[in-house]
């Protein structure tokens, strides 16, 4: 007999219903949790399989919702087969034949063996490209439904605002509006292979006091809702998203994990969210372990699933003993079912049900497929941002040798949560490539990222001394000098970097620095030594060949920066949007600096949100708005001609900020609104335009509600300080 919950054309709630009727709380308690396969795991062996016997044993016949990154560490073939295996497992020998979702990490390409490697999301937001975002989510998505993963654990949807954070390379920049845009586009181009997403940490995990990672967030709830819920609540409305993940930290003293006006009242009845809540890694034993808000971790457990965390990951630790909490009264059969029913849901809309097996003949073909390469290389030459070039240095030409050197020149750093066995191109390479026969490389290293030790500095000046131009490649790496649990108080450049070049300016050649890192440097000890510098957040598996192809002048620099540049660490935080100060001598606001007063250092970023340079530059004139009055209710349409004056083709990122003049409630001085990329072939001229929904005018009101209040706005388009119109309502 087919049960209902069998039948695929009956709802999904009538589905969900029938199953939840037949299952028994031990059977709804696994569902909610998840077994950790893989590295550090309760199954593993150390040649990367696991004995089907052993998750036999483990799935019982009650089976489990949920498996934690099984396939990670195997090749293409393996990982699917072996997905296959485990779930025909849970499907034909669990009593109910509950399918199980395996979840892998996947923020710049699938975290699996051999997977491609696309740059991190800090060095993607920097192309501004969000149709790129979306050719490269879809590759993702192909890639890893091809290896049998169901679920995601990306995008990270926190914002980049405090470059102290060790996990500022995992954003999509700091600005709410520009996150969202990259999030939205992740998910839907993961979601359509029938893979969901899990934007995290939800919420405001990166940006707590100093920088530090984890601490409590005790913001306003209007500070969260102009800024941090932005991103998630795009993800949520405009991408469907079928999961979210929580975040360590504790709002306002209650930990996200299991805080109820977070993720029910505002994420599923205001937002209409109808996925299921995962906790991050253990966060539930972590709400009593360091969060301490229960005596055992049980009803810690009781506490986060109650406030909507309907799954704990990654490994069977809390939740399994939820039973003693429902025996005690301390949570109720019926809110586990509404947990079990998010799940279940999911599982149903994914057609899991129908189709658990997956083909097993793609995932060697799209494993870093060359089409991938292709992407992950377009994507890596968009991503960089020239930030310095003076006498127009670069693009390199008429040099026969060009000494490569120091820590980063020939290593491929791809940043955290980045694909295994990588075959990715270092700088040298690919400066190599790009040069072929032209000039000459030399190569020594110098120095390493972060010791002192300058016993390498004397062969590296010999080699400067031979080079027409030096091109030292600096920064840090992810694990070291940055990344998970790598926060910093400081920005310079660690170890004796910062020596190193400025005794290799001191030879006197023409002296590039490229930056590879995660986060912004800040440069006071050596900028002005240097003539060009080159900015390469972790740029993926291709970034060599980029970095080769923007020096060598075969692609035209066009990445802008989608994070502020403080002068001095100390400066910090420091981002475009930020409510004005409140006394005159304070005015940070570059663009109206000088009104009379020359605020200090501190005030002024050493890079803007927006800035890059490219090797032509672009005029930008008739700005011109449909009307500059304009009735409630009304769209605005902006037009705006740019035109290359350089002697190279390009592409320009054509940049649109509003600022309300005047509001009740104070307001950022520049909200970036909407933004397009545009190719403007040398010599010629584009019209762009926008189209501002009159909601764009809103601030929220004392009660947190979107209001147009009418008044003066100022419009101004550009890259900085270009274009400027007035609109009037
Ligand atoms: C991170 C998550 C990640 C998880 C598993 C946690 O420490 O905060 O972003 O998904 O580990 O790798």
């Amino acid at each position: 007999m087919l049960f209902p919950y069998r039948n695929p054309e009956l709802p999904i709630e009538e589905r969900v219903e029938d199953l939840l009727s037949r299952m028994t709380l031990e059977e709804k308690l696994y569902q909610m949790s998840a077994i950790l396969l893989g590295e550090g795991a309760e199954i593993f062996e150390s040649n990367g399989t696991y004995s089907l016997d052993e998750v036999r044993k483990k799935f019982g016949s009650h089976g489990v919702g949920h498996l934690s990154c099984p396939t990670t560490g195997m090749p293409p073939l393996q990982a699917i087969r072996t997905a296959n295996q485990i779930q025909r497992i849970a499907v034909e020998e669990t009593r109910l034949g509950i399918p199980v979702i395996m979840d892998a990490e996947a923020l710049h390409g699938l975290r699996a063996d051999g997977a491609t490697s696309y740059p991190q999301s800090i060095a993607l937001s920097c192309t501004w490209n969000t149709e790129l975002m979306g050719r490269i989510a879809d590759a993702i998505g192909r890639e890893t439904y091809s290896r049998g993963v169901h679920q995601v654990l990306s995008p990270t949807l926190d914002l980049a605002r405090d470059p102290r954070h060790g996990r500022f390379e995992e954003c999509y920049g700091e600005d709410p509006y520009l996150a969202s845009r990259f999030g939205v586009e992740f998910v839907k181009g993961i979601q359509k292979h029938n893979v969901i997403c899990t934007p995290k940490h939800f919420v405001a995990n990166f940006v707590n006091d100093g920088g530090r990672d984890s601490g409590n967030a005790g913001m306003s709830e209007r500070e969260l809702r102009e800024m941090h819920f932005v991103p998630f609540e795009a993800v949520v409305k405009e991408a469907h998203v079928q999961s979210l993940m929580t975040a360590y930290n504790s709002l306002d003293g209650i930990p996200c994990s299991a805080n109820r006006w977070l993720l029910t009242d505002v994420l599923r009845e205001e937002w209409g969210f109808d996925g299921y809540v995962v906790s991050d890694w253990s966060s539930v034993s972590h709400a009593h372990a360091t969060l301490k808000i229960a005596p055992t971790k049980s009803e810690a457990a009781a506490l986060c699933a109650k406030a909507g965390l309907d799954v704990e990951l990654p490994r069977l630790n809390s939740y399994i003993t939820l039973g003693e909490m429902v025996e005690q009264g301390k949570i109720t059969e019926q809110d586990i079912d509404k947990n079990v029913g998010h799940i279940l849901s999911v599982k149903f809309r994914m057609g899991l049900f129908e189709h658990p097996y997956i083909d097993e003949t793609k995932a060697e073909k799209l494993c870093d497929a060359p089409e991938f390469r292709q992407l992950a290389r377009e994507a890596a030459c968009q991503s960089i941002v020239l930030l310095k070039n003076d006498n127009e240095l670069l693009p390199l030409k008429n040099v026969r040798k060009i000494a490569v050197m120091g820590p980063n020149a020939d290593v491929v750093q791809l940043g955290g949560y980045s694909a295994r066995k990588v075959s990715g191109v270092t700088p040298l390479e690919g400066i190599r490539n790009a040069f072929g026969n032209q000039a000459e490389i030399l190569y020594a290293k110098g120095c390493n990222l972060t010791s002192v030790d300058k016993k390498e500095f004397d062969k590296a000046i010999q080699t400067a001394r031979k080079a027409d131009a030096c091109i030292l490649v600096m920064g840090g790496a992810n694990g070291y000098t940055g990344g998970e649990s790598n926060d910093r108080n400081n920005l310079d450049l660690m170890g004796v970097q910062e020596d190193f070049i400025n005794e290799i300016a001191h030879v006197g050649k023409p002296l590039i620095v490229v930056l590879i890192e995660g986060r912004p440097v800040t440069m006071s000890r050596w900028m002005d030594q240097a003539d060009a510098i080159v900015m390469m957040f972790f740029a993926g598996e291709e970034g060599g060949n980029a970095l080769g192809d923007i020096l060598s002048g075969k692609v035209n620099p066009s990445g802008k920066l989608s994070v502020t540049y403080p002068r001095h660490t100390g400066d910090l935080p420091m981002c475009l949007l930020h409510r004005p100060y409140g006394r005159e001598g304070h005015i940070a606001e570059y663009g109206s600096l000088f009104k009379g007063f020359l605020p200090s250092d501190r005030y002024i970023p050493l890079y803007p949100f927006g800035y890059g340079l490219s090797y032509t530059t672009y005029k930008y004139a008739n700005l011109r708005l449909s009307d500059t009055s304009i009735e409630r209710g009304e769209d605005i349409h902006v037009n705006v001609d740019v035109t290359n004056m350089g002697k190279m083709d390009g592409d320009e990122i054509v940049q649109v900020y509003l600022t309300d003049l005047y509001s009740r409630i104070t307001q950022s001085t520049k909200k970036l609104k909407a933004f397009q990329r545009i190719h403007i072939p040398a010599g010629e001229t584009r019209t762009v335009s926008f189209t501002l929904p009159y909601s764009d005018l809103s601030f929220l009101n004392e009660r947190l509600k979107p209001e147009v209040e009418a008044g003066e706005f100022e419009l101004l388009v550009g890259t900085e300080l270009y274009g400027r119109s007035y609109c009037k309502i």
